[in-house]
């Protein structure tokens, strides 16, 4: 194939213009003719139906998305070796020629992308506008790691001398399982399992369980592009179907995506003895973003980018702001605008265009959220909640904001995932550094300030995978800015960066004394 032209990010629709709307809007109705969507597990060609997991509309329960098969323990175990088969055809497949079958399912996925949008304001309640971008941003994963793996496969220069060659190669590490979440249903997914074929891996991906339709694109878009079926398999179940993967000792590498006490299940259960290789963990998990704001800050920048950081997707990004320490002096008039802001949020149904909260995913995170709505008004003080037009059907949850916590608060301490925001005082941005230091999670995290030195301190001390200085904290792009926590939060593999596809490969190293000794023949 030709070389690929430079990666761009797929643009992302501008919901402004009528036509981009009646454009989704017609991917909605194609959708609403297939409903429910029957999810099969998928090993080799073989394919089987069930309906032992149902999936539904986060903001009308009543309407099912998606009836699907749950992976047996034996189809885990069958998944997994057929993958094992599918890695030799599959590894030895040039790297340019399975970019090229990558950037065809991106092709695919460019072609319905309506479509797939609509899916995920469905099943997942993604509002249109982060719906689209998350189509996009999986778009962007099969392009940017195509490209990669081509670079990645010319291997690195060495040092050499007179009479030896010595070359550095990448090679596959073999099977991985691909454990994904919800909330960026095809994006996360895509982003992992590309990550691991694009690197000549074979892959088995199992899905969130809120989202097994999604997690079926994934696999189709890839298939339909020229993956062969024997290495990428879709196995939908829930958390023992993920353990089940972990276990299993064909797997070399395990792409994980999702809650902290999950990921250091999986991180333990991957280092048992039973396989003959040490199985490598990629694990991205949750946060407890912090939002500083100094005394020099410009309001007008900071209110509208913290309430989208924290509302945009009812706070259901692990990127969220989830807590905001603010100086002392400009406290009272930050919280006021928050206030304000958040007091006259939009509530609503995902399909509606214009509204700013959608619902919560499901009915045990609608009563997380309530939990830790009712610690903070209990030990604290509620400065703003958005309770009018709530509607009463549906996973909603009133955007809240809480100030006057006791610092010892599971509200400032813990990921509620759902839209709560915490606001404290704090005398200077030292302390506010101290504050953020004494977290376990170190995802992302924010700053507005005006003063140069101070953004310079903040960069130095902080333990933040992505700090974003006076804009949202959410919306990282694919080769932009590279994604992904330190401490509890993650292993800091930075999915769409310039390293990720190295967490796929084992580096090989061949020595060859090119002196002859004589000739055979
Ligand atoms: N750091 C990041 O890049 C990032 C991105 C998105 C989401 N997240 C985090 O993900 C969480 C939300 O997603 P979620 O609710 O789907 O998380 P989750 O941990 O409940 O589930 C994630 C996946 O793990 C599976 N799973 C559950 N138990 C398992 C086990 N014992 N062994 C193997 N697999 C198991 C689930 O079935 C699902 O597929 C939040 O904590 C959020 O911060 C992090």
């Amino acid at each position: 194939m030709t070389d690929l032209p430079t990666f761009v990010n797929e643009p992302i629709g501008e919901l402004r213009r009528a036509t981009v709307r009646d454009e989704l809007t017609r991917g909605m109705a194609k959708l609403e003719r297939r409903l429910p969507i029957k999810v099969p597990v998928q090993i080799g060609d073989g394919e089987r139906y069930g309906e032992e997991l149902t999936s539904t509309d986060p903001g009308d329960p009543d309407r099912v998305v998606a009836l699907s098969a749950k992976a047996t323990a034996a189809e885990v175990d069958e998944a997994v070796r057929t993958a094992q088969a599918g890695f030799r055809k599959w590894s030895a497949t040039p790297a340019a020629k399975r970019a090229e079958i990558l950037v065809k399912a991106a092709a695919w996925m460019r072609e319905r992308r309506a479509e797939l949008a609509a899916l995920e304001v469905r099943e997942c309640g993604k509002p249109w506008g982060e719906a689209d971008a998350d189509v996009c941003e999986a778009i962007d994963f099969l392009e940017f790691y195509a490209r990669g793996a081509v670079a990645l496969d010319r291997g690195k220069a060495l040092f050499q001398v007179p009479g030896e060659r010595n070359e550095m190669h990448y090679a596959p590490r073999g099977v991985v399982a691909v454990i994904a979440p919800w909330n960026f249903p095809i994006a996360i997914p895509m982003g992992m399992t590309a990550a691991g074929l694009a690197t000549g891996n074979a892959v088995v991906l199992k899905p969130a369980e809120q989202s097994p339709a999604c997690g079926w694109i994934v696999v189709r878009a890839l298939r339909e592009a020229g993956v062969p079926p024997e290495a990428i398999a879709l196995l939908p179940g829930e958390g023992e179907t993920g353990a089940a993967l972990v276990d299993h000792p064909g797997v070399h590498t395990i792409a994980f995506t999702g809650s902290g006490p999950v990921g250091l299940q999986i991180i333990r259960a991957a280092a048992e003895p039973g396989a003959h290789h040490l199985k490598r963990v990629v694990a991205e998990m949750g946060g407890k973003n912090c939002v500083i704001v100094d005394s020099d800050a410009d309001l007008d920048d900071a209110v509208p980018g913290i309430v989208q950081s924290a509302f945009i997707y009812a706070g259901q990004k692990c990127s969220a702001a989830s807590r905001v320490l603010v100086h002392d002096a400009i406290a009272d008039a930050l919280l006021e605008r928050i206030a304000g802001a958040v007091d006259v949020l939009v509530v609503g149904q995902a399909d509606t265009f214009g509204i700013d909260v959608p619902p919560v995913i499901e009915q045990d995170a609608q009563a997380r959220v309530e939990r830790y709505r009712k610690i903070a008004r209990d030990t604290g003080r509620i400065a703003a909640e958005a309770t009018d037009g709530l509607p009463n059907h549906g996973w909603f949850v009133a955007p809240t904001v809480a100030a006057d916590l006791p610092p010892d608060s599971p509200v400032l301490n813990e990921e509620i995932f759902g839209p709560l925001l915490a606001v404290e005082r704090v005398p200077s941005i030292d302390a506010a550094m101290d504050r953020v230091e004494q977290l376990d999670f170190a995802l992302t995290g924010g700053l507005f300030c005006r003063n140069p030195h101070t953004v310079e301190r903040v960069v130095r001390r902080t333990p933040v995978g992505n700090l974003y200085v006076n804009r949202p904290i959410t919306g990282a792009m694919v080769g932009r800015q590279p994604f992904g926590g330190n401490r509890l939060s993650g292993t800091g593999t930075k999915a769409g960066g310039p390293d990720y596809l190295l967490h796929f490969v084992e580096p090989r190293v061949v020595t060859e004394n090119t002196v002859r000794h004589g000739l055979v023949i």
